[in-house]
């Protein structure tokens, strides 16, 4: 979770207290868009459609996400979320799922046309390597974790005429699945170029597709009944962090040397650090900003990134999950534990770099800051 006061800044980026207009703070780089419609996938999914009246399109890469920022009494909270378009449209689509007792999800779902919302990104590394056509992918995908395995769907399957993709998709009950008739119609319209393999948790009467859970005995008893995985196929996963582990021993079991890519929706401390967990022990931290000193006390569990924006040192941030390096600080003394994966090299992490989004404290420790916008601390 990453979090940024805007006491007395103006409106959030997302109006859902409808505050007077003024200017908001965003972090640089940052988006405005505004909700252009929202669409109702089930009945905890939905789609924000967005766009920017700046712009004319959206560049991204397909399978890659965004970070919204959305006001939550007062404080700006970051959460990621995958582009569920296709790229070069004028429209970005994002589809969340509201999480319960989530912070933030639960807002978004509830968004509505008009309102504004305050976006980072692109980043991100799910992708499909340059076209070494024709191409076959296998894409694993539970739940809400379709989002960005819809957009490469639906860019590989437009732009490659003789790729070929096998979608297995796992929900628990026939009203959970997201882009149910989207899929239907994009199998269709590419004369069966993807052939999508529906698996429920728990089916209603009459169904026909798999069951069960994404398990791996259950994962290799359906790829036992499709047609191999070759080599040169590229593989994605993205859904809950159980399934993911099940697919990958799954696939691994069977000896697959294809190329295997997962998304984590669970990394960057998406679960809150709270005041009042019981064994939360205190955590002296030392910020060397460029103008200022700052002296907090983290909360058991809080990332560096967590901890400063709590004490309003202006840390610099973009995608809050260890994938930009914007968020580089120096660790001047103490030690910082860093969540894997990230993008610091050997180099950065031997001269003493961390990343603020997904280090986390293991005592008392003092780190340095560059200036937003700028690599975190001193070269
Ligand atoms: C790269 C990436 C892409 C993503 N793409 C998507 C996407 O396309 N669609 C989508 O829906 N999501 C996506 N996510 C997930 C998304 O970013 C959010 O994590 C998700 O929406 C939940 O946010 P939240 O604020 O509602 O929940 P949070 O407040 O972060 O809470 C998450 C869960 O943890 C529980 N929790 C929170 N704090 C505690 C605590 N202290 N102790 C115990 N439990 C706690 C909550 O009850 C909740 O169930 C993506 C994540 C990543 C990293
Ligand atoms: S904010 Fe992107 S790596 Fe930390």
């Amino acid at each position: 979770m990453v979090r940024r006061r805007l006491a007395g800044d103006g409106p959030s980026p997302v109006c859902f207290a409808r505050r007077a207009p003024g200017p908001a703070l965003l972090p640089e780089g940052a988006r405005r868009l505004v909700v252009a419609r929202t669409v109702r996938e089930t009945h905890d999914v939905v789609t924000l459609v967005l766009e920017d009246p700046e712009r004319a399109d959206f560049a991204f890469t397909a399978g890659q996400f965004f970070t919204l920022l959305v006001d939550v009494d007062g404080e700006t909270v970051a959460r990621n979320y995958s582009a569920s378009n296709a790229p070069g449209q004028r429209e970005l689509h994002v589809t969340i799922k509201a999480k319960p007792g989530g912070r933030v999800s639960g807002r978004l779902c509830r968004a509505a046309a008009g309102d504004r919302i305050g976006v980072l990104g692109p980043f991100g590394a799910f992708t499909v390597k340059d076209a070494a056509s024709p191409r076959r992918l296998v894409l694993f995908a539970g739940g809400v974790g379709i989002t960005p395995l819809l957009s490469i769907a639906r860019t590989v399957l437009a732009a490659e005429p003789e790729a070929e993709i096998l979608l297995v998709y796992a929900n628990r009950r026939r009203e959970d699945i997201a882009f149910d008739a989207e899929l239907d119609a994009l199998a269709a319209a590419h004369g069966g170029r993807l052939a999508v393999h529906r698996v429920l948790e728990e089916p209603p009467r009459g169904w026909t597709g798999a069951t069960g859970r994404l398990d791996r005995a259950n994962v290799a008893r359906i790829l036992d009944g499709l047609p191999s995985i070759g080599a040169d196929a590229e593989l994605f996963v993205c859904g809950p962090e159980g399934m993911q582990d099940e697919v990958l021993a799954a696939l691994a079991a069977r000896g697959t040397t294809a190329i295997v890519k997962r998304e984590r929706f669970a990394i960057g401390g998406t679960a809150s650090p709270r005041a009042g967990d019981r064994d939360a022990a205190a955590r002296r931290i030392t910020i060397i900003a460029p103008d200022r000193l700052i002296r907090t006390t983290a909360l058991a569990g809080a990332s560096l990134l967590e901890a400063g924006l709590a004490a309003s040192a202006p840390m610099p941030f973009s995608c809050g999950v260890g994938g930009c390096g914007a968020c580089r600080v120096r660790v001047r003394e103490g030690e910082v534990d860093l969540d894997e994966p990230h993008c610091l090299s050997e180099e950065e992490l031997a001269a003493g770099y961390s990343l603020a989004c997904v280090g986390r404290p293991r005592g008392a420790c003092t780190i340095e800051i560059g200036r937003p916008g700028r690599e975190g601390g001193e070269r």
